[in-house]
């Protein structure tokens, strides 16, 4: 019989766990065999709108434990989490542990199963930005260097992990589970009210008829946001663009304190909830709250264009067929580049500028381009079906 501890710690997380816990729950009913798991929820993401909305939208089972580690600086926050999942890990006596991603929650909770004689099953391995300075890049290196189970996404993350000295036999190519939850998910996030309550549609009955084209941003990555000049940079960027449609951002909770640490406050349009603001013409850069998942895969789904410093985001707009703009130097998803729709601008105000055009001019007629291979739905079932070997 083998045990799983799932972990999950921040917002990128909960989609990749969702549809592994289905996949489980499926091999279950569908076979005489067993897999037993459990959820810990380190807490490392903890507002409603960061965390709980997202187990509530992906119908992820309330978690089994909450380490409630909450937000510090890097040290304190692994340190906390290694001392809180290892006491969980002595009690609960699993023999794998499942992390997803590159958070500090991956690692930390990797490190302490290792230590035990726990397995480490690391789903979405091997992507290399190769940018050390990320603190995303150096979970990533280190959690593939302890784990036993390396699921990975697309097929350069194998060379990435052997170049690092990695057996081959430990990896496998299984797809990406992020798309799994987003093709599931795509239909019913059309339900979203989130387009008429934007003032974005010209009615209920109409839902899809946009009263203005716009763009989505999403940024909080800390080499963007906490560098004021950088900030500033890409602000002058967006503000430029804005002038031709207007940029919708839900508001990261770093990317909200560094708007006022450093005044930025008047560059954008803080409306309140039981405004509707947009019109045709409407121009600025609006703020508004994070979004759920379903509003949020609505919302993207329907947009001109996304800009965005996230990872999983440069991925969902490839499947959805939007162009985007990737505001950083690099990228570890080099697949969105070459098969999807995603191009790496950088940050300097002009790049970002002729960037955003050049892809709108680009898709101007069709969206599409091909599907990275495995991107299909079900990644998932196979890093199930690989796991359930194991007894
Ligand atoms: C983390 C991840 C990053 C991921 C991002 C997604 C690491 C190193 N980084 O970055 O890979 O892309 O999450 O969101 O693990 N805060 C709240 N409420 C919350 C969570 C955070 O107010 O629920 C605030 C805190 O003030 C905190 C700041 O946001 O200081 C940043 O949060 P933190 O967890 O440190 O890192 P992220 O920037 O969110």
């Amino acid at each position: 019989m083998i045990k799983i501890c799932i972990v999950a710690g921040a917002r990128p997380n909960f989609m990749k766990i969702a549809p592994i816990i289905e996949a489980i729950d499926t091999y279950n009913l569908t076979t005489d065999k067993r897999i037993d798991y459990y959820l810990v929820h380190t807490g490392q993401h903890y507002d409603q709108k960061m965390s709980e909305l997202f187990f509530t939208n992906l119908g992820i089972p309330t978690p089994d434990i909450n380490l409630e580690v909450g937000s510090a600086s890097h040290a304190v926050q692994t340190a906390e989490t290694i001392q809180r999942f290892e006491k969980v890990c002595l009690d609960q006596t699993p023999t794998h542990v499942l992390v997803v991603g590159d958070v500090n929650s991956t690692i930390a909770c990797a490190l302490v199963a290792s230590k035990l004689g726990i397995k480490v099953v690391h789903v979405e391995a091997g992507l290399r930005s190769f940018d050390r300075d990320m603190p995303e890049e150096i979970n990533r290196v280190l959690t593939d260097a302890i784990s036993d189970f390396l699921f990975i996404t697309e097929e350069d993350a194998f060379e990435n992990l052997r170049n690092e000295g990695i057996s081959p036999n430990k990896i496998y190519f299984v797809g990406n589970v992020m798309i799994d939850t987003l093709l599931k998910h795509k239909q019913k996030a059309q339900e979203s009210e989130i387009l008429g309550m934007l003032g974005l549609n010209h009615s209920p009955a109409t839902k899809n008829r946009l009263t203005t084209d716009y763009c989505v941003l999403t940024l909080h990555r800390p080499s963007n946001v906490d560098n004021k000049e950088t900030f500033q940079s890409i602000v002058e960027a967006l503000t430029e663009i804005s002038l031709h449609f207007p940029i919708i951002i839900p508001v990261h909770p770093r990317t909200r304190n560094r708007i006022r640490e450093f005044g930025f406050m008047d560059l954008f349009i803080w409306p309140s909830n039981s405004t509707l603001p947009f019109k045709t013409g409407s121009t600025g850069i609006y703020c508004i709250e994070p979004l759920g998942y379903l509003d949020f895969l609505q919302l993207t789904s329907h947009a001109k264009i996304v800009l965005t410093d996230s990872g999983g985001i440069q991925e969902e707009s490839t499947i959805l067929g939007i162009p985007c703009v990737t505001l950083r130097e690099n990228t570890e998803r080099p697949i969105t580049v070459t098969h999807g729709t995603n191009v790496i601008a950088g940050v300097k105000k002009e790049k970002i500028i002729q960037a955003t055009f050049s892809q709108l001019n680009r898709y101007k007629d069709s969206g599409k381009l091909s599907i990275p291979p495995l991107w299909d739905g079900k990644a998932s079932t196979r890093i199930v079906n690989i796991l359930a070997r194991e007894q």
